[in-house]
């Protein structure tokens, strides 16, 4: 046994499908027994095609599970109980069948069932040939999967069973427990405790009257995804929140609801004072009407109305104004040309520590959507790329970057 691995006495479910490349997850299987870590191998009906369940019992300790019953005694086989006995669910290989039922949720067997009743991280390998591989159901139901927060560990370009060369050899075994070893290692990183976080998410509502706004599409799913990872590295965060649909990610946020740009700014000033980060990444609107009218506009009016804003305030900058020695500003910047340009300009003009480029060119990226691709710049220049994840992922990059 490693001593030191984070896998030690970790619950894992290894999910086995029918591929050629099951027979790696034997490796798989023992790399995780040395590490100290607990097995429970389901495997689908394919699978069994490729890999004896007797090895994988032999290995794991414990019998396989693969139908939702045993024949001759009739136990049942409760994948409810599995799914929460599991700190983490490993699906190595992940078919193209078996992916596209953990899609679309359909769960004929012991291992989509699992798989849709675990409350843990879920890690899926795929394994298939290069052109189902490239197929776009393929491309789409991992992008899916993505979405729902489970971690793909990408295969490998390479000789093929089929005797072609291309993406689709699962990753090592050793590599991919060096990802879930990761991902516990980071489970347990409570470095930030102690630290206070202010975040702003989501988009601010500046009333015309009592019925419409100016506003814009911007979800607040980026902002929340921060301030979850914030406080599972044991950060002290509040959440200052525009008019969102989200629920706060985690019990020991502290979320402030705000409606407009000027509510969101005098929660950030009170907020702001004692904070050591304090992340931008509202979409806050630029103007505002001049006038907030007390009666709805009527339609009957002969004229068409003309609309006066005015300038909303500057939240980022303000605090840019205020920040302190010891105290690192992140903002977020949106565009859709010049984006580096106008990125570094920003920084510089808002006194942030670090601009977080989000591109509107890319597709999967900025508002609404699951997933994020940006680039993070840094005060001294230094550039950092973080490539299409979802928004958990790239929080957790982000906040890697920042501190
Ligand atoms: O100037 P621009 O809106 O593109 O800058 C984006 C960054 O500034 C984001 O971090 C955003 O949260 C912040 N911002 C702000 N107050 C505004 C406008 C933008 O805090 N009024």
């Amino acid at each position: 046994m490693t001593p030191s691995s984070p896998l030690e006495g970790k619950h894992i479910v290894l999910g086995i499908c029918g591929g050629i490349a099951a027979y790696k997850s034997v490796s798989l299987l023992r790399l995780f027994i040395k590490a100290g870590a607990e097995v429970q191998v389901v495997i689908t009906p394919a699978g069994k095609q490729f890999i004896t369940p007797v090895t994988l019992s032999a290995l794991s300790h414990k019998p396989v599970v693969s139908e939702f019953f045993t024949a001759n005694t009739g136990e049942w086989h409760s994948h409810v109980d599995l799914g929460m006995w599991a700190d983490c669910m490993v699906i190595a290989p992940a078919t193209a069948s078996t992916i596209g039922k953990m899609a679309n949720g359909i769960a004929d067997n012991m291992l989509v069932t699992t798989y849709l009743s675990a409350k843990s991280q879920v890690f899926v390998a795929p394994a298939m040939d290069l052109d189902m591989m490239a197929h776009p159901s393929t491309t789409r139901n991992i992008d899916l999967l993505r979405s729902y927060g489970n971690i793909i560990i990408e295969p490998e370009d390479g000789y093929l069973a089929s005797g072609l060369v291309g993406k689709g050899r699962m990753e090592e075994p050793e590599n991919i427990l060096k990802v879930v070893e990761q991902f516990f290692e980071k489970a347990s990183d409570k470095t930030l405790k102690g630290k206070k976080v202010l975040i702003t998410a989501g988009p601010t509502y500046e009333k015309i009257d009592p019925v419409r706004f100016i506003g814009n599409f911007s979800t607040g799913k980026m902002g929340f995804a921060l301030a979850a990872e914030f406080a599972r590295r044991g950060a002290d965060v509040t959440l200052v929140a525009g008019p969102v649909s989200l629920p706060t990610p985690d019990h020991n946020i502290r979320r402030i609801d705000v409606m407009s740009a000027r509510e969101m700014l005098e929660a950030c000033e009170t907020e702001c004072g004692d904070s050591d980060y304090a992340v931008m990444c509202a979409a806050v609107a630029d103007y505002a009407p001049e006038n907030e009218l007390d009666r709805k506009i009527k339609r009957e009016h002969e004229d068409v109305p003309v609309l006066r804003l005015k300038k909303n305030p500057d939240i980022a900058a303000t605090l840019g104004r205020m920040k302190r020695e010891g105290q690192t500003l992140v903002g977020f910047a949106l565009e859709t040309d010049h984006e580096l340009e106008h990125a570094v300009e920003k920084l510089q003009r808002k006194n942030l520590d670090f601009i977080v480029l989000n591109s509107m060119r890319t597709p999967g990226a900025g508002f609404g959507t699951d997933t994020n691709a940006v680039t993070i710049i840094s005060r001294d220049g230094t550039k950092a790329e973080i490539g299409l994840k979802s928004k958990a992922e790239v929080a957790s990059d982000i906040i890697d970057n920042i501190i």
